[in-house]
């Protein structure tokens, strides 16, 4: 009998078996996902619920491959973009766009101007690999290494550990993170992100997943309708670092405090959306940072978090250049990004949250996506 079966015996003459979880106990199936460039065999582990949803993380990169949900008639798809094995996030095409896709972020999530800051009066030097400016935590960040996995089949639950050493793309101190992801029977799937350090760091954690709701039945996602709850976002400037400003959305192209449709006004947002938003939060609980419908589909995403700022960005940088699994080739705006983070360039930036890890410290947030049907406009 499997174990996630409950065994009933009635009046010993009968046995019921019910599907009923015990101890919420899941099989966690684990495959092979190749061999990295540099010889390293990586996993595949998978994540199912008993409400048909299904999430595939590999350990390179603590990366999301694949999350498989249902439409409103009951049709399984697959809601955001990957590839099939290791050898496609390792491709010379995919590292030369440098999409991130589904992967855990760092050491730092988002831009540093210069790759430059300076911690206890001492200054760093990060690699500058986006334009003038630091991006996602460097040249080999933590989207790039391999973490050690722990499937925890009692909590539905892959929890994945990577040690940064000392100076590790120019960062202080031997930071050791551990990312939990947990496959709720809500149709949840949530992200505990933990840290602690030897030495003062900026961190800066998040997932890079591009969904795509409409799971390949439509061409992009310019009619996925999104709400953020949020007032404010961070101006940039033309290499997409804060000026400073927190600017109100209200009445401008940037507002999406109403479920409104990516492309409504896309065209009038140079470069498209690439923003951080700044949340309306009431306190440090997961929050509803915000919604996605696709209507087709009927698929709703929501997003909690316990961070202060969410990017979005609508896969504007994606160019038709990158083919993922099931043959899917992936244009412009054929995915958009949610990721819940802490401001860019925070340690250049006094008036913003702190992203600075002191030792003694644990840097703690947690983020979910769940997902559910709405099988009519917000
Ligand atoms: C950034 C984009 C970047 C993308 C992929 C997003 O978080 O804001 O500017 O192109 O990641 O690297």
């Amino acid at each position: 009998m499997p174990d996630n079966l409950l065994e009933v015996r009635v009046k010993s003459n009968y046995t019921y078996k019910i599907s009923k979880l015990r101890n919420n106990t899941m099989n966690i199936r684990t495959e092979t996902f190749g061999i990295t460039n540099e010889g390293t065999p990586v996993q595949l582990f998978i994540l199912e619920n008993s409400q048909g949803m299904q999430v595939k993380i590999t350990d390179y990169g603590a990366t999301i491959t694949s999350i498989i949900t249902p439409d409103k008639n009951g049709k399984s798809g697959d809601v955001v973009l990957g590839f099939s094995d290791v050898a496609g996030y390792q491709s010379e095409a995919y590292l030369e766009s440098g999409p991130y896709f589904g992967a855990i972020v760092g050491r730092y999530g988002n831009r540093i101007a210069q790759g430059k800051f300076t911690l206890d009066g001492e200054t760093y030097s990060l690699a500058t690999n986006n334009g003038p400016n630091h991006l996602h935590g460097g040249i080999k960040g933590f989207d790039k290494v391999v973490w050690a996995a722990q499937p925890l089949p009692d909590q539905n639950a892959l929890q994945l550990t990577y040690i940064s050493p000392d100076g590790e793309e120019g960062y202080p101190g031997n930071l050791t993170t551990t990312v939990t992801y947990t496959l709720t029977e809500d149709n949840a799937l949530r992200i505990d992100y933990q840290a602690i350090t030897d030495k003062a760091t900026p961190i800066n954690l998040t997932n890079h997943s591009y969904f795509n709701l409409a799971a390949g039945q439509a061409k992009d996602v310019l009619e996925h309708q999104v709400m953020l709850a949020a007032d404010r976002y961070t101006v940039v400037d033309a290499t997409l670092i804060p000026t400073g400003e927190l600017r109100p959305v209200a009445g401008s192209t940037m507002d999406f405090s109403q479920p409104t449709a990516i492309g409504e006004r896309i065209a009038q947002v140079e470069g498209g959306y690439d923003h951080n938003y700044v949340l309306n939060r009431v306190n440090g609980n997961l929050q509803l940072a915000a919604t996605v419908l696709e209507p087709t589909s009927g698929r709703l995403l929501e997003v909690f978090t316990t961070e202060p700022g969410i990017q979005f960005y609508s896969g504007n940088f994606l160019d038709g250049t990158l083919t993922g699994k099931n043959n899917t080739n992936y244009p412009q705006y054929y995915g958009f990004c949610l990721e819940t983070q802490h401001f860019p360039d925070s340690p250049n930036q006094p008036e913003f949250p702190t992203t600075i890890l002191q030792p003694g410290e644990t840097y703690s947030t947690s983020t979910s996506y769940k997902f559910s049907i709405q099988d009519q406009q917000l």
